[in-house]
């Protein structure tokens, strides 16, 4: 029976694996490039492909929306920097978008690999499209995958880092579909005198377990 090669997966919760990749704003160290900082780390199945143009311009636009939300972005295909250069300057050309955040040119596919981005179910050759939620600390807080032919939703994205920045800043949980401004959850209580407390809690509450308060 035919081997199948192992990849790494990277779980929510571990801490961002490094490395040190060239990118079409030069070498990064990877732990240097998120100190400090949200980052979301992307990748796409190839340059010069539809769907993934529309997605890394789409990242581009929202470009200064993730600086205000205090987030990095970077980019990471199986492709040269030499393809990527072209394709970063036939977008500018062509659609007037400049994609400014560094894109990596994983060519041996280390990074892909270490990060799980290759599923070789889906392609062999191809980075699936991945997006990991880095947080200041370097820890993983959450992963999306899609496969090659659906694109990724930028609200969706954007959504996601406000509610884990949300959660970290108000010590709460965001319940089905939150945008900011809703209502946020208030953590279970683990003491029956916690529990007591709630119900005598101003929160607006289903029962002593599901409480919401403004954030
Ligand atoms: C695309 O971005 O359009 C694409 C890339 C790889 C496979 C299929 C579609």
């Amino acid at each position: 029976m035919e081997q199948q090669e192992v990849f790494t997966m990277p779980r929510i919760g571990d801490m961002a694996p490094d490395f040190k990749a060239m990118t079409t704003q030069g070498m990064i160290q990877f732990s240097e490039y998120i100190k400090g900082s949200w980052t979301i780390l992307f990748s796409h199945p190839a340059d010069f492909t539809p769907v993934c143009t529309t997605e890394m311009s789409g990242f581009a636009i929202l470009e200064d929306k993730f600086k205000a939300l205090d987030t990095k972005l970077i980019g990471l295909s199986i492709d040269s920097i030499h393809s990527h250069i072209a394709w970063v300057h036939n977008v500018k050309e062509k659609m007037g978008i400049l994609m400014k955040f560094p894109i990596i040119a994983d060519i041996d596919m280390k990074v892909a690999k270490l990060y799980g981005m290759l599923q070789p179910g889906e392609s062999e050759t191809a980075a699936v499209r991945a997006v990991f939620f880095i947080d200041p600390a370097g820890k993983i807080r959450l992963i999306m995958y899609y496969p090659l032919n659906v694109g990724r939703n930028m609200d969706e994205i954007i959504r996601s880092l406000q509610a884990l920045q949300a959660a970290d800043k108000y010590k709460v949980a965001l319940p089905l579909n939150w945008k900011p401004g809703e209502m946020a959850i208030v953590p279970p209580p683990k003491t029956v005198d916690e529990m007591e407390e709630r119900i005598k809690s101003d929160y607006e509450m289903v029962d002593f377990y599901l409480a919401k308060k403004k954030i």
